[in-house]
């Protein structure tokens, strides 16, 4: 049994696992390393559908708000800003964002 959890937060097949990176996936990574929704017969049915459903979503929020992200406090520097916004702690199943704080500003229509 493969532990995803494991694999995904292994040092050995990515550059500082726990730092929120998006664009690590942008260039060359290892796509072995990388099994969200597992392989083979008994891999997610449901992969199509919510991949979409999280572009569908993203899509939306963009189109109809404007986002401003967490003010920089004078005595913080970007290095200090980034930990407390990009910080991030286990949930129940997934591990999500300790404290990111965003203003959703709806934009005219
Ligand atoms: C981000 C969203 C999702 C992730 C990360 C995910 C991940 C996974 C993973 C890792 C498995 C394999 C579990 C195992 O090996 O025991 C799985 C199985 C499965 N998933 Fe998803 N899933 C997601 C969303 C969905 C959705 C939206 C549906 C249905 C609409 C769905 C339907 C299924 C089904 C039916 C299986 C069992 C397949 C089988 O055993 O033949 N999943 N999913």
């Amino acid at each position: 049994m493969l532990s995803i959890v494991g694999l995904h937060y292994n040092p050995k097949y990515w550059d500082k696992p726990h730092a929120f990176r998006p664009e690590r996936f942008l260039g060359e990574y290892n796509r072995d390393a990388f099994f969200p929704f597992a392989a083979g017969p008994r891999a997610c049915m449901g992969r199509r559908f919510s991949e979409i459903e999280a572009l569908t979503l993203l899509a939306n929020l963009v189109l109809n708000y404007k986002f401003s992200g967490t003010k920089l406090h004078t005595s913080e520097t970007p290095e200090q800003v980034a930990a407390r916004v990009l910080g991030w702690r286990m949930g129940p199943i997934t591990l999500h964002p300790a404290k990111a704080s965003f203003t959703f500003i709806k934009r005219e229509s």
